[in-house]
């Protein structure tokens, strides 16, 4: 890759979401890979103001933590709302590039791709609307469907359990709609376990769904422009995927590229990209999914602004194709100048 200018880069990082701390994690890597791409970098965490490099140092000698941050720490952060005026920062408003390393809340709902296409600012991955429809899982599914991308059954909650047991089947998983990391989710196996399970999920979201359980295995395709990585398995030590699977080192197994058919692998790819194109995505993202045994797969959702941790699956991806982090990075960005 040629050396190009440097580019004054903001790395928004951190923010009130329930995956303030993997942000957190994702945005130090971030900045320091376009650092040493030569970029004039600043590390601005959306919940607390412009970070030190003290600050920086302290977040580099930790890890991220195996459960996420409780709903009464996020609250003292502002519950996942931006701060004010952040649009009117120089940090934001002069940089050539706004890197989003936020996850979850507003930093990756489409509310702050809004405010950043209000102050003119460009920033990478997609579009407020695309965010904004990725981010809802139900919405994401009704594209995917009419896109011809594979998706499972599901019904919005709440529902009496008889109907849910006769049009789903059992098990079914219980989600919020709009939230990540596989926070208040759960596997209802006996139909008496749904209310509880329901109430649960809504204690993170206002709508809550309710999906066909998949058997199988789990997926993952990294796409870039209008490329796709090698597809990735991830092979977690217990049943879900679940926040200390994916943020805890050794708690999955991941392989890229996957042991797959040439076939399947195709048809993954060719489903990311359909997904991908569905929603209406810009720059990258992680297209996730469940493929059962009989060969057939199932897209779960769309992440715009997955993981860039030193164990998340898009840089796996990347160096599977033989990218390199900070090649990624850099890539990423120029996806949001041209
Ligand atoms: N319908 C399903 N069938 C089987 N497993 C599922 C299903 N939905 C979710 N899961 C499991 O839960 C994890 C998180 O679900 P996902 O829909 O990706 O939400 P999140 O946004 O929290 O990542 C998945 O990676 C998968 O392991
Ligand atoms: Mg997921």
């Amino acid at each position: 890759m040629p050396i190009l200018s440097p580019l004054r880069i903001t790395v928004l990082m951190g923010g009130a979401s329930a995956e303030r701390d993997v942000s957190l994690a994702s945005g130090l890597r971030i900045a320091d890979a376009l650092a040493a791409r030569g970029h004039k970098v600043t590390a601005l965490d959306p919940a607390v103001g412009v970070l030190s490099s003290a600050h920086l140092d302290e977040l580099r000698r930790s890890n991220v933590g195996t459960k996420p941050p409780g709903l009464e720490e996020l609250a003292g952060l502002g519950n996942g709302r931006l701060l004010d005026g952040l649009t009117a920062m120089p940090e934001v408003r002069d940089a050539d590039v706004v890197f989003l390393a936020l996850h979850g809340g507003q930093g990756e709902d489409g509310t702050i791709q809004a405010l950043l296409d209000m102050a003119g600012v460009r920033y990478t991955g997609s579009g407020h609307l695309a965010s904004a429809l990725a981010m809802d899982k139900d919405l994401s599914k009704v594209l995917f469907r009419a896109a011809g991308v594979q998706t499972a059954d599901w019904l919005m909650a709440p529902q009496p359990g008889k109907l849910v047991e006769q049009s789903l089947g059992l098990p079914v998983v219980v989600k919020p709609s709009k939230q990540g990391s596989t926070v208040g989710l759960s596997i209802v196996r006996d139909i008496s376990e749904l209310d509880a399970a329901v109430a649960e999920a809504f204690r993170y979201d206002d709508e809550v769904m309710i999906e066909r359980f998949i058997a199988g295995r789990e997926l993952t395709v990294g796409v870039l422009g209008d490329e796709t990585f090698p597809v990735g398995e991830i092979k977690p030590v217990k049943e879900l995927y679940d926040y200390e699977c994916k943020y805890t080192a050794g708690m999955a197994v991941e392989e890229f590229p996957a042991n797959l058919s040439q076939s399947v692998t195709n048809k993954l790819r060719e489903q990311s990209l359909r997904a991908f194109r569905a929603l209406k995505l810009r720059g990258y993202a992680r297209v996730d999914f469940r493929l059962d045994d009989r060969g057939e797969c199932f897209c779960l959702e769309a992440n715009t602004l997955p993981g860039m941790t030193r164990t998340s699956l898009i840089p796996q991806g990347a160096a599977a194709a033989g990218m390199g982090f900070e090649e990624l990075c850099e890539r990423i960005v120029q996806l949001a100048i041209v």
